[in-house]
């Protein structure tokens, strides 16, 4: 492990920080959102609903007690904290000239707390949380307009954090869009509102990923002109996808499977579209607009380093895919794994993989932005919390992230676990579905008193930290 290891966590803005129209800050896609739970998926209003119930609009209200929980992290030793800025606080419709001086503040006096304990902040600059004006009017991402709106606010927050922020990230997740047949991933992906059968569906996504990989690179480049000592990755969801057999038409299957779900990896990586999706292109007739200008962009704005959740993987069998893989739908569960109560396979092993296949395919450092188990916490009646499954969890990645930098050579940067503190599911909009470290009291319907509990692996991720590893 390297001495300058970067143990720390990961949140994001509109899972934690609540006060969701204070100080300027405008809708975005994420305050549409309604809470739902396993099994059922959560609906994207059109606008918000009177009568309906929205987690995210107050979190666990980190805005107003962003003090408290980033010294609990700094008791656990994090030299990183991994957040997003909201982009509706900056910009609250998206298209504005000029930016919110009461949002750019918030995150001044976030990040110098961070500092204050030597805590990197590391800055997603778009996670699930677009304007939502940017929908409305415009069409989220299948416009192109989007790349200039997002390069101003790039460059807004670029230059105002330029001394605070070394590490940043463009899209979080950006390949969840592959299953263009979930509303959600094409909501938070691209602001896409679409109905599931859409037979427009995948040609809008390319259309709209396009675009976002376009300002993704076109972000890097601007960065590293404003500050050459940024490091900037993306970021992916890396969950890999494993033939069930050795039957040589499974291993083909997953192969072209992890194409499908990788080749936003390669343009950001490489600089290029891989050749598998320009023959899809033409296979499927479908003419993206894709210019010159483009193409150049994409060569000039290669990431310097790759991100990545890794929480499960797939498993998938040939003779059960209807024509080809587009998602989760496709996959069938892994005899040899098992899962978690919201159904997530739980598999170590899987990460070294990932970790190799990444290092393999790119040859850039990566740096685990996301890893973690949701589970049902139980406190005890003197405000104890005995999370040991979490912590066989994250023990058992961590040994595996081990193995492959000391055993495959594999350059992995930091580790900053999902959900360090409590915080809205992405995916359900529950609060019961926790990862954290840190309790927060607050239950499905929003709620509690809201206080901070530490929990068993608070004090083990703590013991991690300080032997960088050695004690798990
Ligand atoms: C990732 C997201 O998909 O997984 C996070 O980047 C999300 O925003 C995390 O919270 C865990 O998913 P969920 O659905 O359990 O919150």
């Amino acid at each position: 492990m390297r001495n300058d290891f970067l143990w720390g966590g990961a949140v994001a803005a509109h899972q934690l920080e609540g006060a969701w129209n204070v100080d300027g800050k405008g809708p975005s896609i994420a305050d549409m959102m309604t809470a739902a739970k396993h099994g059922v998926e959560r609906q994207i209003t059109e606008g918000v609903q009177p009568g309906q119930y929205y987690p995210n609009h107050h979190g666990i209200d980190f805005y107003h007690q962003y003090p408290t929980d980033i010294k609990l992290m700094a008791e656990m030793g994090f030299k990183t904290f991994r957040t997003s800025i909201a982009w509706s606080r900056i910009f609250p419709k998206g298209d504005e000239t000029e930016p919110n001086e009461a949002g750019l503040a918030f995150y001044d006096r976030l990040f110098a707390e961070c500092l204050k304990y030597g805590i990197q902040p590391m800055i997603t600059l778009s996670h699930f949380e677009m304007p939502y004006h940017l929908i409305e009017a415009y069409g989220g991402w299948r416009n192109r307009k989007l790349i200039g709106f997002f390069l101003h606010y790039s460059e807004t927050v670029f230059k105002r954090y330029q001394h605070q922020v070394n590490y940043w990230m463009t899209f979080n997740e950006i390949n969840n869009q592959t299953d263009y047949t979930k509303a959600f991933f094409m909501a938070t992906n691209s602001g896409l509102l679409l109905k599931p059968d859409d037979p427009e569906a995948e040609a809008l996504m390319l259309q709209a990923a396009h675009y976002e990989l376009v300002a993704s690179a076109l972000a890097v480049k601007l960065g590293h002109q404003i500050n050459p000592e940024f490091k900037i990755g993306n970021m992916i969801n890396m969950t890999p996808i494993y033939p069930l057999t050795a039957k040589p038409q499974d291993i083909l299957a997953a192969q072209q499977a992890m194409q499908t779900r990788y080749w936003f990896a390669d343009v950001q990586t490489l600089g290029e579209y891989p050749s598998y999706m320009e023959a899809y292109f033409k296979r499927h007739n479908y003419r993206p607009d894709i210019t010159t200008a483009d193409r150049e962009a994409l060569v000039a704005g290669t990431v310097d380093y790759i991100g990545l959740s890794y929480y499960n993987s797939f498993t998938i069998q040939a003779d059960e895919l209807p024509t080809h893989f587009i998602g989760e739908a496709e996959t069938i569960p892994n005899p040899y794994l098992k899962a978690s109560d919201w159904g997530w396979s739980v598999d170590p092993t899987g990460l070294r993989y990932s970790l190799n296949w990444l290092n393999d395919h790119y040859h850039k450092p990566l740096m685990i932005v996301e890893n973690g188990l949701g589970a049902v916490d139980q406190v005890t009646a003197d405000d104890q919390i005995h999370d040991e499954y979490r912590i066989a969890y994250l023990r058992a990645h961590i040994q595996a992230m081990q193995a492959a930098i000391d055993l495959d050579g594999v350059d992995v940067m930091g580790y900053t676990p999902w959900g360090c503190i409590d915080l809205i599911s992405a995916g359900t909009g529950q609060m019961s579905k926790r990862y954290g470290f840190i309790y927060v009291d607050q239950d499905d319907q929003g709620h509690g008193s809201l206080r901070r509990l530490k929990k068993d692996s608070f004090y083990w991720y703590q013991r991690v930290i300080a032997t960088n590893g050695q004690k798990l």
